[in-house]
């Protein structure tokens, strides 16, 4: 089957790393309108935002971390405990500012650091990380893997419902959790088969 050199392809040429850093490149859109907006666009771009990073990094964390921890050379182990803690610290950030909600006193500084850190931390996994998945990971697993995020992130509720809003009418903490959670249920299942 041809393989296509575009570097974001969608459809069964997609593999796992087209997908991480398409969303990466959503996720760094999302800030944009967090950080340039106000009232209700900023409000929805932020709940946007939150679910996006909370599914992505969930999958990575359980998906590409591990695998990228059994591939040869480059420090692996080292390399993948420093990602895992940049998700850590990003994900605690990520909850603060959810608790408190866009309105609250900090937001802007805390949301600024927190675009910081996300996008050093993605720049890290495209530098150190992915290149060596296409290097030394069979390109049908990719592709297969790309199957399982995708469909674990599809099981994730992309709209908080009402029930899930705080009294300041933000997203509360808890669906974001559920959304880690549930990804990560999700992307379980296929790869224990
Ligand atoms: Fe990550
Ligand atoms: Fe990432």
């Amino acid at each position: 089957m041809p393989e296509t050199d575009a570097p974001l392809t969608y459809g069964p040429n997609e593999d796992v790393v087209d997908l991480l850093l398409a969303q990466h490149a959503q996720i760094e859109q999302l800030f944009l309108l967090v950080i340039g907006g106000t009232g209700e666009t900023r409000r929805d771009a932020f709940d946007d935002l939150v679910k996006l990073l909370a599914a992505h990094e969930t999958a990575e964390e359980e998906v590409v971390h591990p695998l990228a921890r059994t591939l040869p050379g480059g420090g692996g182990d080292a390399m993948v405990d420093d990602r895992l803690d940049e998700e850590r610290q990003a994900k605690e950030t990520l909850k603060t500012l959810v608790a408190g909600g866009v309105d609250a006193d900090g937001f802007e500084t805390g949301i600024i650091l927190l675009r910081d850190a996300v996008l050093m931390h993605a720049r890290h996994e495209e530098r150190y990380e992915f290149p060596r998945l296409r290097q030394f990971v069979p390109a049908e697993r990719l592709r297969s893997l790309a199957t399982a995020v995708r469909a674990a992130e599809a099981s994730a509720p992309t709209r908080p419902h009402p029930g899930a809003q705080s009294a300041k009418g933000n997203l509360a903490a808890g669906p974001v959790l559920a959304v880690i959670d549930r990804v990560r249920d999700a992307v379980r299942k296929p790869s224990e088969s």
